[in-house]
């Protein structure tokens, strides 16, 4: 057995021990905050909310603070109160990293930031103020009535604080870059607690760059995102399906899209090969949208002229477009990513490792609910011009100076046992990709933390120079390894480089 499958067992095993009441739970709770036990009924409401079954861990409690002070006063509480000197915390936001332990703990407390879900529009200042427990369909709806928009997750039920800490690639990269890079300023609760700082192109510009990508609790919790506010909420777009006999054409096209977005910044495409439950089958499934309201702009062209089965092409807002992405819950999901160069040998191959895990999954497993998508997008070199215009992040995509391809390969299944197979043939397969990616000169090193597994260590492949920087910011403003040591959850800098 792998090691992430021990402890995936080990975990199921220490869930059933728990139970017992916590005193840094009740610690929390006399200083006046929300906290639910798990024999309260908001405890199970907030474990549902998890988009993953993996992330459904058992905390010992949940907090929910409800405003900026109050996220102080846990970190206070999770700090100096003597019952809670060895409790271990996770922070969550809209709970979407799917893989157990990002977000949630088994033996410990999870801080819960879903009750600060306000956005609001600051026009005086051309940004939108976004609370980190918000979700992005509940962004958009708020800003969609005023003819604004900001650039965030493209499904509605993605969480706004893991996504901008993230990278996060939105319809409008191509436009303004990753969803981090429009963030004007941060608010974040430092360790001190009581020191609530923010973090922007003139001040702390150090946190200010370490935040746009390498994940938010490494330094602190944010507690705002101050967001370039876009004008404009009508899109143009949808999704289109096709038959998997069309894939060539279809990787032509986005091979051609990818070296070609520079030319056309308002326009996102993605395509998706995809195990279609309802037909049993692999079909292919793309998303194209103009972010600028024109309907079918000449830089779909290719893309259109292939044959399709249906789509739901219109105009509609962001809120509108972001409902059609969305992945149902309920599930376990087991997900891997990597970046590799934009040729079509590449994509084919990774197309045929898919066709070979989809018809193993049948042939092995008697499983009529599994999905399995290998899912390509373009990060071409303007994403990265726009990044450097806003101060820098800490991706380290500078480094490449070609167009490439971002993959994200996932399946998602419904049983403990089915995931540990899965996550065996996930990896396996992922790297069996690296391998013939690299065997072409094609492989990438930078992955994107918002698409990674729990046994990938997206922070190592952003390069030496960007993990000294985040190093360094860490050492800062969290001298104690406050959130290093507390706080084993997420992609952590002192465990990367080790895994
Ligand atoms: C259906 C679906 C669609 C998606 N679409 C996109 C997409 O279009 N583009 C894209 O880039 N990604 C996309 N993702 C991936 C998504 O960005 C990640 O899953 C992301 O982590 C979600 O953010 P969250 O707030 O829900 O994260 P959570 O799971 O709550 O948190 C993720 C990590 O961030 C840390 N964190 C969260 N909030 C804070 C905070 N306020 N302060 C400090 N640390 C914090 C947590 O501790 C955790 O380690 C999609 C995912 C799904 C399931
Ligand atoms: C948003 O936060 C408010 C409190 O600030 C809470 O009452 C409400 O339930 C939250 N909404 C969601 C969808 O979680
Ligand atoms: C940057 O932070 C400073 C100090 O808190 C604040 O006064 C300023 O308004 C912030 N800038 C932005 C763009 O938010
Ligand atoms: C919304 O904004 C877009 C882009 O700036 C503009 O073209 C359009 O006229 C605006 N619509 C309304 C109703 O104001
Ligand atoms: C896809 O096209 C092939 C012929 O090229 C056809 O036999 C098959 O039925 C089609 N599949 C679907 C799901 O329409
Ligand atoms: C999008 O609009 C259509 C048509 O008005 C509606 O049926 C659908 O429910 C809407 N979806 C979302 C997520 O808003």
């Amino acid at each position: 057995m792998t090691k992430h499958v021990s402890a995936l067992l080990l975990a199921l095993s220490a869930s059933v021990i728990q139970a017992q009441d916590s005193p840094c739970c009740e610690a929390l709770r006399s200083s006046g905050l929300n906290v639910y036990l798990p024999d309260d009924a908001a405890y199970q409401d907030r474990t549902d909310s998890y988009f993953s079954i993996s992330a459904q861990l058992h905390p010992w409690c949940f907090v929910q603070p409800i405003e900026t002070k109050e996220v102080a006063s846990v970190v206070d509480t999770l700090r100096e109160h003597p019952s809670c000197v060895d409790t271990k915390f996770a922070v969550r936001s809209g709970g979407h990293a799917p893989w157990a332990g990002a977000n949630n703990i088994d033996d410990g407390v999870t801080v819960d930031l879903g009750m600060m879900n306000a956005t609001v529009l600051d026009l005086p200042r051309n940004v939108a103020g976004v609370q980190p427990g918000s979700r992005w369909g509940r962004v958009y709806g708020t800003l969609d009535p005023l003819n604004y928009t900001v650039a965030g997750g493209r499904a509605i039920s993605v969480g706004v604080g893991g996504f901008l800490t993230g990278g996060g690639n939105s319809f409008f990269s191509a436009r303004y870059g990753f969803g981090t890079d429009t963030v004007k300023n941060f608010e974040v609760v430092l360790a001190t607690g009581s020191e609530v700082i923010n973090a922007n192109s003139t001040e702390n510009t150090d946190l200010f760059q370490v935040l746009k990508g390498g994940s938010g609790s490494n330094y602190g919790i944010v507690t705002r995102y101050d967001m370039l506010a876009i004008e404009g909420s009508t899109l143009w777009g949808g999704t289109a399906l096709y038959n998997k006999s069309e894939g060539q054409k279809l990787i032509d096209a986005h091979v051609a899209w990818t070296d070609n977005v520079q030319n056309y910044p308002p326009g996102s495409a993605v395509l998706i090969f995809n195990y279609e439950r309802s037909l049993g089958d692999i079909a292919v499934l793309t998303f194209y949208h103009d972010t600028e309201g024109r309907e079918a702009p000449p830089a779909f062209d290719e893309f259109l002229a292939i044959p399709q089965t249906s789509n739901t092409l219109r105009f509609a807002s962001h809120q509108n477009m972001s409902g059609d992405l969305d992945i149902p819950f309920g599930f376990r999901n087991i997900w891997h990513t990597t970046t590799i160069r934009n040729d079509p040998r590449i994509y084919n191959k990774f197309v045929e490792i898919h066709a070979q895990l989809v018809d193993e999954w049948k042939a092995e497993v008697s499983d009529p609910e599994f999905t399995a998508a290998m899912n390509f997008q373009a990060i071409p070199t303007i994403f990265t011009e726009h990044s450097v215009a806003n101060g820098g992040n800490v991706l380290g995509l500078d480094r490449v100076d070609e167009n490439v391809v971002m993959i994200h390969f996932l399946m998602s299944v419904k049983t403990v046992e089915l995931e540990v197979k899965a996550t065996e043939k996930i990896k396996k397969y992922g790297a069996e990709m690296d391998a013939f990616a690299a065997s072409v000169d094609g492989l990438v090193e930078w992955k994107h933390l918002n698409y990674a597994g729990g046994d990938q260590d997206p922070l190592a492949s952003y390069g030496e120079e960007n993990n000294k920087k985040m190093r360094a910011a860490s050492a800062k403003y969290d001298p104690t390894g406050f959130f290093q040591n507390k706080t084993p959850t997420g992609f952590k800098l002192s465990k990367s480089g080790t895994v």
